[in-house]
């Protein structure tokens, strides 16, 4: 898979490109990833790309023109072109499974006062990574990609993911690790009981329990 991100600050990707699961996968060639900056895009002397929104208002909207021949550079048949936007479809795993599937993503990072409202008419989809306000799609951008890659064949362990929460409508069973008692707290004994079966019983009905407690919206 190939993520073209189209941004104003690449140096943002530095840290997210250079460390972790992200990296190794990046090095293994299982993605390849490219920060473009569509300032390069802009045909104005000093390499503008924003303007004062017609009508008045405060802020600074990114004109449609540099983004769209920044698209139309990378795009191909294959593309898949997403706008990063609070008004977008919220993004949830259900979305990472679907775009798994993609074999080249470009993703559209707004700032200031977000875009031009033509761009509309040149990308595929919109997506909002929650109902807050972000200064940037950077940070979208990040999320979105992480959760992609990670569901990658060869990247982390299938079995890793399967069971992880919202995968089948359900949050994840509770992990414990050493030690076996912290400060009167107990490592359920059926964990240390080396019985496979049960501990799968006692995972199921845990994911169960978590679920109906935390988020019974996910239980359909
Ligand atoms: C300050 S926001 C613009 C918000 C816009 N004026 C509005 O109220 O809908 C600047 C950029 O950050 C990104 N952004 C902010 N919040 C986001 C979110 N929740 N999901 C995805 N992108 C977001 C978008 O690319 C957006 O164009």
């Amino acid at each position: 898979m190939r993520i073209d991100i189209l941004t104003l600050f690449p140096k943002m990707f530095d840290g997210f490109l250079s460390e972790s699961i992200v990296k190794r996968a990046i090095e293994k060639k299982l993605v390849e990833i490219n920060i473009i900056n569509f300032r390069d895009f802009s045909k104005m002397n000093n390499q503008q790309v924003d303007d004062t929104p017609y009508g008045g208002g405060s802020g600074m909207v990114l004109m449609v023109e540099p983004l769209v021949d920044a698209i139309e550079h990378y795009k191909t048949k294959d593309s898949k072109v997403i706008l990063l936007c609070p008004q977008g479809k919220t993004y949830t795993q259900e979305c990472a499974y679907r775009l798994r599937e993609e074999k080249h993503i470009i993703l559209v990072c707004g700032h200031y006062e977000g875009f031009d409202e033509r761009i509309r008419e040149f990308v595929d989809e919109e997506i909002s990574i929650g109902d807050y306000v972000l200064t940037g799609g950077e940070l979208p951008s990040m999320v979105i990609s992480d959760s992609i890659i990670r569901l990658l064949d060869g990247v982390i362990k299938k079995e890793s993911y399967l069971e992880e929460s919202f995968t089948n409508h359900l949050l994840d069973y509770p992990t414990y690790t050493r030690p076996q008692e912290f400060r009167g707290l107990k490592v359920p004994e059926v964990l240390l009981s080396g019985n496979h079966e049960e501990i799968d019983k006692w995972r199921k009905e845990e994911q169960r329990k978590k679920t109906q407690e935390k988020r019974k919206d996910l239980l359909k």
